[in-house]
Parts: structure tokens; sequence; C-alpha cells
């Protein structure tokens, strides 16, 4: 893999965010996921089979699957021996980041304040998760924050629903959106790998509109 994590991120538009209880499930995810036209995932640790689970996706060559929820440099470093390509945290663990920016693996930390995007920078970030995102003012405390922190991408991450995704999109600094509505629990439930490879394609077919929309409106301002 030769571009950075951070640069197939922004190509993708899109991290599905994955919580699974079966480990047996992994293997046909990872491929609805690829099928789909979304090769991403952040595997949650938040389930018991969750390492295991990130080690059988980890395993298919064009997926770029991190690890989420990771807490601290004990589950980093399990993630990171099961494969892992990147770590997202809900939060600020400076230990963590540390540790991670040491060996240097992409580590997307969680901010929902100003203090802790000035604490992201000064470690030396510049892409961090916006979590939980809709619960912390969306899109308007982004525009907020773009103020201060002008150089500051995002993975906003959080109760974000298929029909927001283009704004967020249209909105530079966001450099990705995360969530879970691509790979619902119902679904995974009743190993409805189909409806996901379909609602990964489906997800694909709006950043792709809301790419040609902000390139339009692009044009429109350069006229
Ligand atoms: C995350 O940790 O990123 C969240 O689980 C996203 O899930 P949601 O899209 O269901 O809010």
């Amino acid at each position: 893999m030769t571009e950075t994590v951070a640069a197939l991120l922004e190509k993708y538009a899109v991290v599905p965010a994955i919580v699974l209880e079966d480990v047996n499930q992994a293997a046909p995810l990872a491929q609805a996921l690829i099928s789909g036209g979304l090769p991403v995932a952040e595997v949650t640790l938040r389930t018991p089979d969750a390492l295991d689970a990130l080690s059988r996706m980890a395993a298919f060559p064009n997926l770029l699957t991190g690890a989420g929820t990771v807490l601290n440099v004990s589950q980093a470093t399990e993630a990171m021996a099961a494969g892992a390509k990147f770590i997202v945290s809900p939060g600020m663990n400076v230990e963590l980041i540390q540790w991670c920016l040491d060996k240097n693996i992409t580590i997307i930390p969680g901010v929902c304040t100003p203090t802790e995007v000035m604490l992201a920078m000064n470690l030396g970030l510049r892409l961090v998760k916006f979590f939980p995102c809709e619960a912390s003012g969306g899109l308007e405390m982004l525009r907020a924050l773009r103020g201060p922190f002008p150089e500051m991408r995002y993975l906003a991450t959080g109760g974000i629903k298929l029909e927001a995704i283009s704004n967020y999109l249209a909105f530079h600094p966001v450099l990705a959106v995360g969530g879970t509505w691509m790979v619902k629990p119902e679904w995974l439930a009743n190993d409805r790998f189909d409806v996901i490879e379909d609602g990964c394609r489906q997800t694909v077919e709006v950043v792709k509109d809301a790419r040609w929309q902000i390139a339009a409106a692009a044009r429109v301002r350069s006229q």
C-alpha cells in the first residue's frame, strides 16, 4: 500500500464502523465491503470477538482495516498484532497517541471540544475523529472550529446518516465520515451480506454525486 492511510480515507470518504459479535461473519463482511466498493473498515474493539474479527478482515489485502474504540496502549498493541493498519480512539489518551506516533502508526483520536483539538494539534496531529459528531453539534460545531484551527481535518463519526453525508463532505475540513448505517446490526443479525453490499454501493453513489456537486460549485465560483 503506497498511499498513506489518510489519503486512502479521503479517497473512500466513508469509513464503515464495524461492531461484530460473531467472528464467522468477518470474512463475508470483508467481501461485502470490497464488492460494494467501500474497501475500508474500522473494526471496533467492543465485542469479545473483535480482535479475531479484525485479524480475519485484515487478511484481505484489498481491505484497509483499522481498529476502532482503542482506549489504551495495550489494546493498540493487540490490534497492531492482529493486522490493523490504523488506530481510532473515541477520545484523547496522550500515552496512546505518543506510542502510535513513535511507531509511525496512523492514530485518529477523538475530539469534540476546542481544548481537545488544541491538544491534538500540539501533539502534531492534523487528522482527528470528531466524535460523537451529531451529538456534539455536527457541521455547525465543525464550522466553528475551523476559525481557530483552519488546518485540522476530521473523520466525522457518531449519529451520521446517509442523507447527511453530502453536506459533511462538502465541508473541506471533513476528510471523511464514519458510521454504521451501511452495516446495520439487524442486517448482520440476519447474515444479510447482500444488503450490506447494496448499502455500500448506495453510499458510494452518494459520495460520487456529492463530489460532482462540490466540483460543479467550485467551477461556478471560479467563473
Ligand atoms: C463510532 O464509534 O464511530 C460509532 O459507533 C459510529 O456509529 P453510528 O454511526 O451508529 O453513530
